[in-house]
């Protein structure tokens, strides 16, 4: 990364994105696998490249989605990422958290980050949909780590709620009015890319994990170090290693993202203009 400060790298993304948008976004939105659809489900869009937006960090991977999008969703002004950025693809926890940083300095007063999962409760199936009410960071790096930008937020930051309760009974309520069984669980946040062992999937049943993944934790912790209000769910697409008699792979996580992406949108939609 460059020698500019943290906060002069922020002004700088900002500033260029201002300049292409006609209102500050309130609702953050950061979402996994397969539901980058809804961006088809908001008006009155700019796209913004990434690649195009100082100091933004730039997907490497091909046919990989990098646009930034301002639009409404519902009414409700957002910002969307429609590419997101993982540890195990080689990035940093500093650029991972980043867009967190930039959606703060934007107006973003509330995000809600979606990613895919695997299960560890044994009475959840794959497809179903859970509230993340908490989470363990077992990716052992933290994007506060290094001189506190006393700008952006607290040199320790409570994370005793670091998930809305008021989010997630806001969350609880729009899943009730479409039908929708909603789980409620930890997620646990591993680097990835490999899945994890029977044994390490042992573990973090026993640690209290419900859920695990690959995401999500870097952009939280910076969330809430700027004070944004956060609702995380997570579609469980496939038990975790280890807990049915078969192997994990890529193509179930895709197949199942795929197979609830209806009801997800759905719940997504409902939830975003009361954020
Ligand atoms: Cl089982 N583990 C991790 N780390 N990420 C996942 C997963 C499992 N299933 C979907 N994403």
């Amino acid at each position: 990364m460059s020698e500019l400060s943290m906060e002069q790298r922020i002004r700088d993304a900002v500033g260029f994105i201002e300049e292409e948008i006609p209102y500050s976004p309130e609702v953050g939105l950061i979402l996994g696998s397969g539901l980058g659809v809804l961006a088809d489900a908001m008006e009155d869009v700019t796209v913004i490249h990434y690649e195009e937006i100082p100091h933004f960090p730039v997907s490497t991977v091909e046919g990989h989605a990098s646009e930034l999008l301002v639009g409404t969703i519902g009414g409700k002004k957002t910002v969307l990422m429609k590419g997101r950025f993982h540890l195990y693809e080689g990035y940093d926890v500093a650029a991972v958290s980043f867009p967190v940083r930039v959606m703060k300095a934007l107006g973003v007063k509330s995000l809600l980050v979606t990613n895919a999962a695997g299960g560890l409760q044994a009475s959840f199936s794959p497809g179903d949909l859970m509230l993340i009410s908490d989470h363990i960071n077992f990716m052992f790096r933290n994007p506060l780590i290094g001189p506190n930008e006393n700008s952006l937020g607290v040199r320790f930051p409570d994370m005793s709620e670091a998930y809305s309760a008021e989010l997630r009974e806001l969350a609880r309520e729009a899943a009730s009015g479409l039908g929708l069984t909603l789980r409620e669980g930890v997620y646990a946040a591993m680097t990835g890319p490999s899945y994890e062992t029977p044994a390490e999937i042992r573990m973090l049943r026993m640690l209290g994990a419900d859920a695990v993944g690959m995401s999500t934790v870097p952009e939280v912790i910076a969330a809430r170090h700027a004070g944004i209000a956060v609702l995380g769910i997570s579609c469980i697409t496939n038990m975790a290693a280890g807990m049915l008699d078969q192997s994990l792979s890529h193509a179930e996580v895709m197949e199942t993202a795929e197979r609830v992406k209806g009801s997800f949108l759905e719940l997504v939609k409902a939830i975003i203009p009361k954020l």
